[in-house]
């Protein structure tokens, strides 16, 4: 049985309209539960969004050992009471990225950790090279084995060190954060990621006895301690970010009015920017978003943008799909400049069969000329971001749409077509019989 979404296309009419809430944050959550195994005692986790990655994630930590349970709407309790064991599943790691931010908990508290080259989405190579370059200057021993990594802390406990990382990168980290929090002395991370969730996960852990300065500047400084203990406190996660960003979009593209619920929009000022100097009209909330007789300004008025995405806060490459989407009903020529992954232009054709001007020039640059019509067709989704971005061309197109592979899609967003057809869009999840 393959699960797909029916979508019948809007043909770019604005009638969408009511109140669309956000969930919690996909990319905040899960290292969460990963840091969950710092601890002594049990941790409670709020606000999960049910989701399919939550869902993997839950059977890693179950497969070492971790008491994890539901304990109420939207929120978990995870214990290590005792040690964690510590092989990271081949099978469960290979359908999850974040798998990954596992690695640096269980090296720090067991000394050791085996694991494989961590799946996810395919938008790119995805090296770990920044994960094994941190744990050696943290003084492991790294050797790799029939596709899996082991790796040994030496005399089983990690000792802080000064690490400059090459690259930005969100799950590295927060994974090398986390490894300084039970090493030995202090850990200085330099040239960090700045997505505000590492800040939000370390004000969390500092809370629970952790010692960790400069989260959200671009060096962060650990001091290590014993096991963290929770001691009642919980964790209470964010809005998601992206989530929102695709909301707003998609009430770009064909709200009339939309008002979008529990999120930040501090958190999203890049795509806020972007929106308003193409012409969106919005009223922006501490909370919220609004979108107001948007059905006034046809999309052929909104003006063209030339969109860089960049490490936070610059434009999230996880919107880059669902914005070109965007760009191919305005007037005029946008360009586009992802330069964080070199796999994320893949979707392109897929929207050209649509109708979409759409023009790539290489792995990272494409050019999009609007407005173009957009007709209805059957999509495979490659990845949550673009899976997203389909679901979006297929309200806008003319006739019905099918979209395969939602299973990407319910790794990101949760119950998506409810919370869509809530506002007004013509879709149902069918299963296609194999
Ligand atoms: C996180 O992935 C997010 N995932 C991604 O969201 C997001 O697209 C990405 O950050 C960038 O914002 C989670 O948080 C679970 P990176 P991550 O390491 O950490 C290179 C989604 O759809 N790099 O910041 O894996 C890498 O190749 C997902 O929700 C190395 O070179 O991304 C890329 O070019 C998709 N060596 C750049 O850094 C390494 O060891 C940024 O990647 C690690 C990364």
């Amino acid at each position: 049985m393959r699960e797909i979404f029916r979508i019948k296309g809007s043909g770019g009419k604005k009638s969408l309209s009511g109140v669309i809430e956000v969930n919690g944050a996909k990319n905040a959550v899960l290292q969460a539960f990963a840091s969950t195994i710092l601890f002594k005692d049990k941790v409670v986790i709020k606000n999960v969004p049910e989701i399919e990655d939550v869902k993997r994630m839950v059977d890693l930590l179950r497969t070492m050992g971790g008491e994890v349970e539901k304990v109420g709407n939207r929120t978990y309790s995870v214990c290590f009471k005792k040690k964690p064991g510590s092989e990271i599943s081949e099978d469960i790691s290979k359908k999850l990225r974040a798998s990954i931010v596992l690695t640096g908990p269980l090296l720090a508290r067991n000394g050791e950790v085996f694991f494989p080259h961590p799946g996810g989405c395919v938008i790119g190579a995805r090296p770990i090279d920044l994960f094994v370059d941190g744990f050696s200057k943290l003084g492991a021993k790294v050797n790799f084995n029939k596709g899996k990594y082991e790796i040994f802390a030496d005399n089983g406990k990690l000792r802080g060190s000064e690490i400059f990382m090459k690259n930005q990168s969100v799950t590295g980290t927060q994974t090398l954060m986390m490894a300084g929090v039970l090493a030995k002395g202090k850990t200085v991370i330099k040239n960090v990621a700045l997505e505000p969730e590492t800040k939000h996960l370390a004000d969390f852990l500092n809370s629970c006895g952790a010692k960790i300065k400069g989260a959200g500047t671009s060096t962060i400084e650990v001091v290590g301690t014993g096991l963290l203990s929770a001691n009642g406190k919980f964790y209470n996660t964010p809005p998601d970010r992206i989530e929102a960003g695709s909301f707003l979009i998609l009430g770009a593209l064909c709200a009339k009015n939309l008002l979008i619920k529990n999120c930040d929009p501090t958190w999203i000022e890049s795509l806020i920017n972007e929106l308003s100097a193409s012409g969106l009209k919005m009223k922006i909330g501490k909370s919220s978003i609004k979108i107001i007789d948007n059905d006034r300004i046809p999309n052929k008025i909104f003006k063209s943008a030339n969109i860089k995405t960049h490490e936070y806060p610059g434009f999230p490459t996880d919107l880059q799909a669902p914005m070109v989407v965007f760009l191919t009903q305005v007037s005029g020529e946008s360009f586009i400049f992802e330069t964080i992954f070199e796999g994320r232009l893949n979707y392109a054709e897929e929207l050209k069969r649509m109708g979409a001007d759409i023009r790539v020039w290489d792995p990272h640059r494409a050019t999009v000329k609007g407005p173009t019509c957009f007709r209805g067709r059957e999509m495979e989704s490659p990845d949550i971001r673009a899976g997203l971005a389909f679901l979006l061309a297929a309200i806008i197109a003319e006739g019905e749409s099918i979209i395969h592979n939602v299973y990407y899609i319910d790794r990101g967003y949760e119950k998506i077509e409810e919370r869509l057809r809530d506002i007004g869009v013509d879709i149902k999840r069918d299963n296609l019989k194999d």
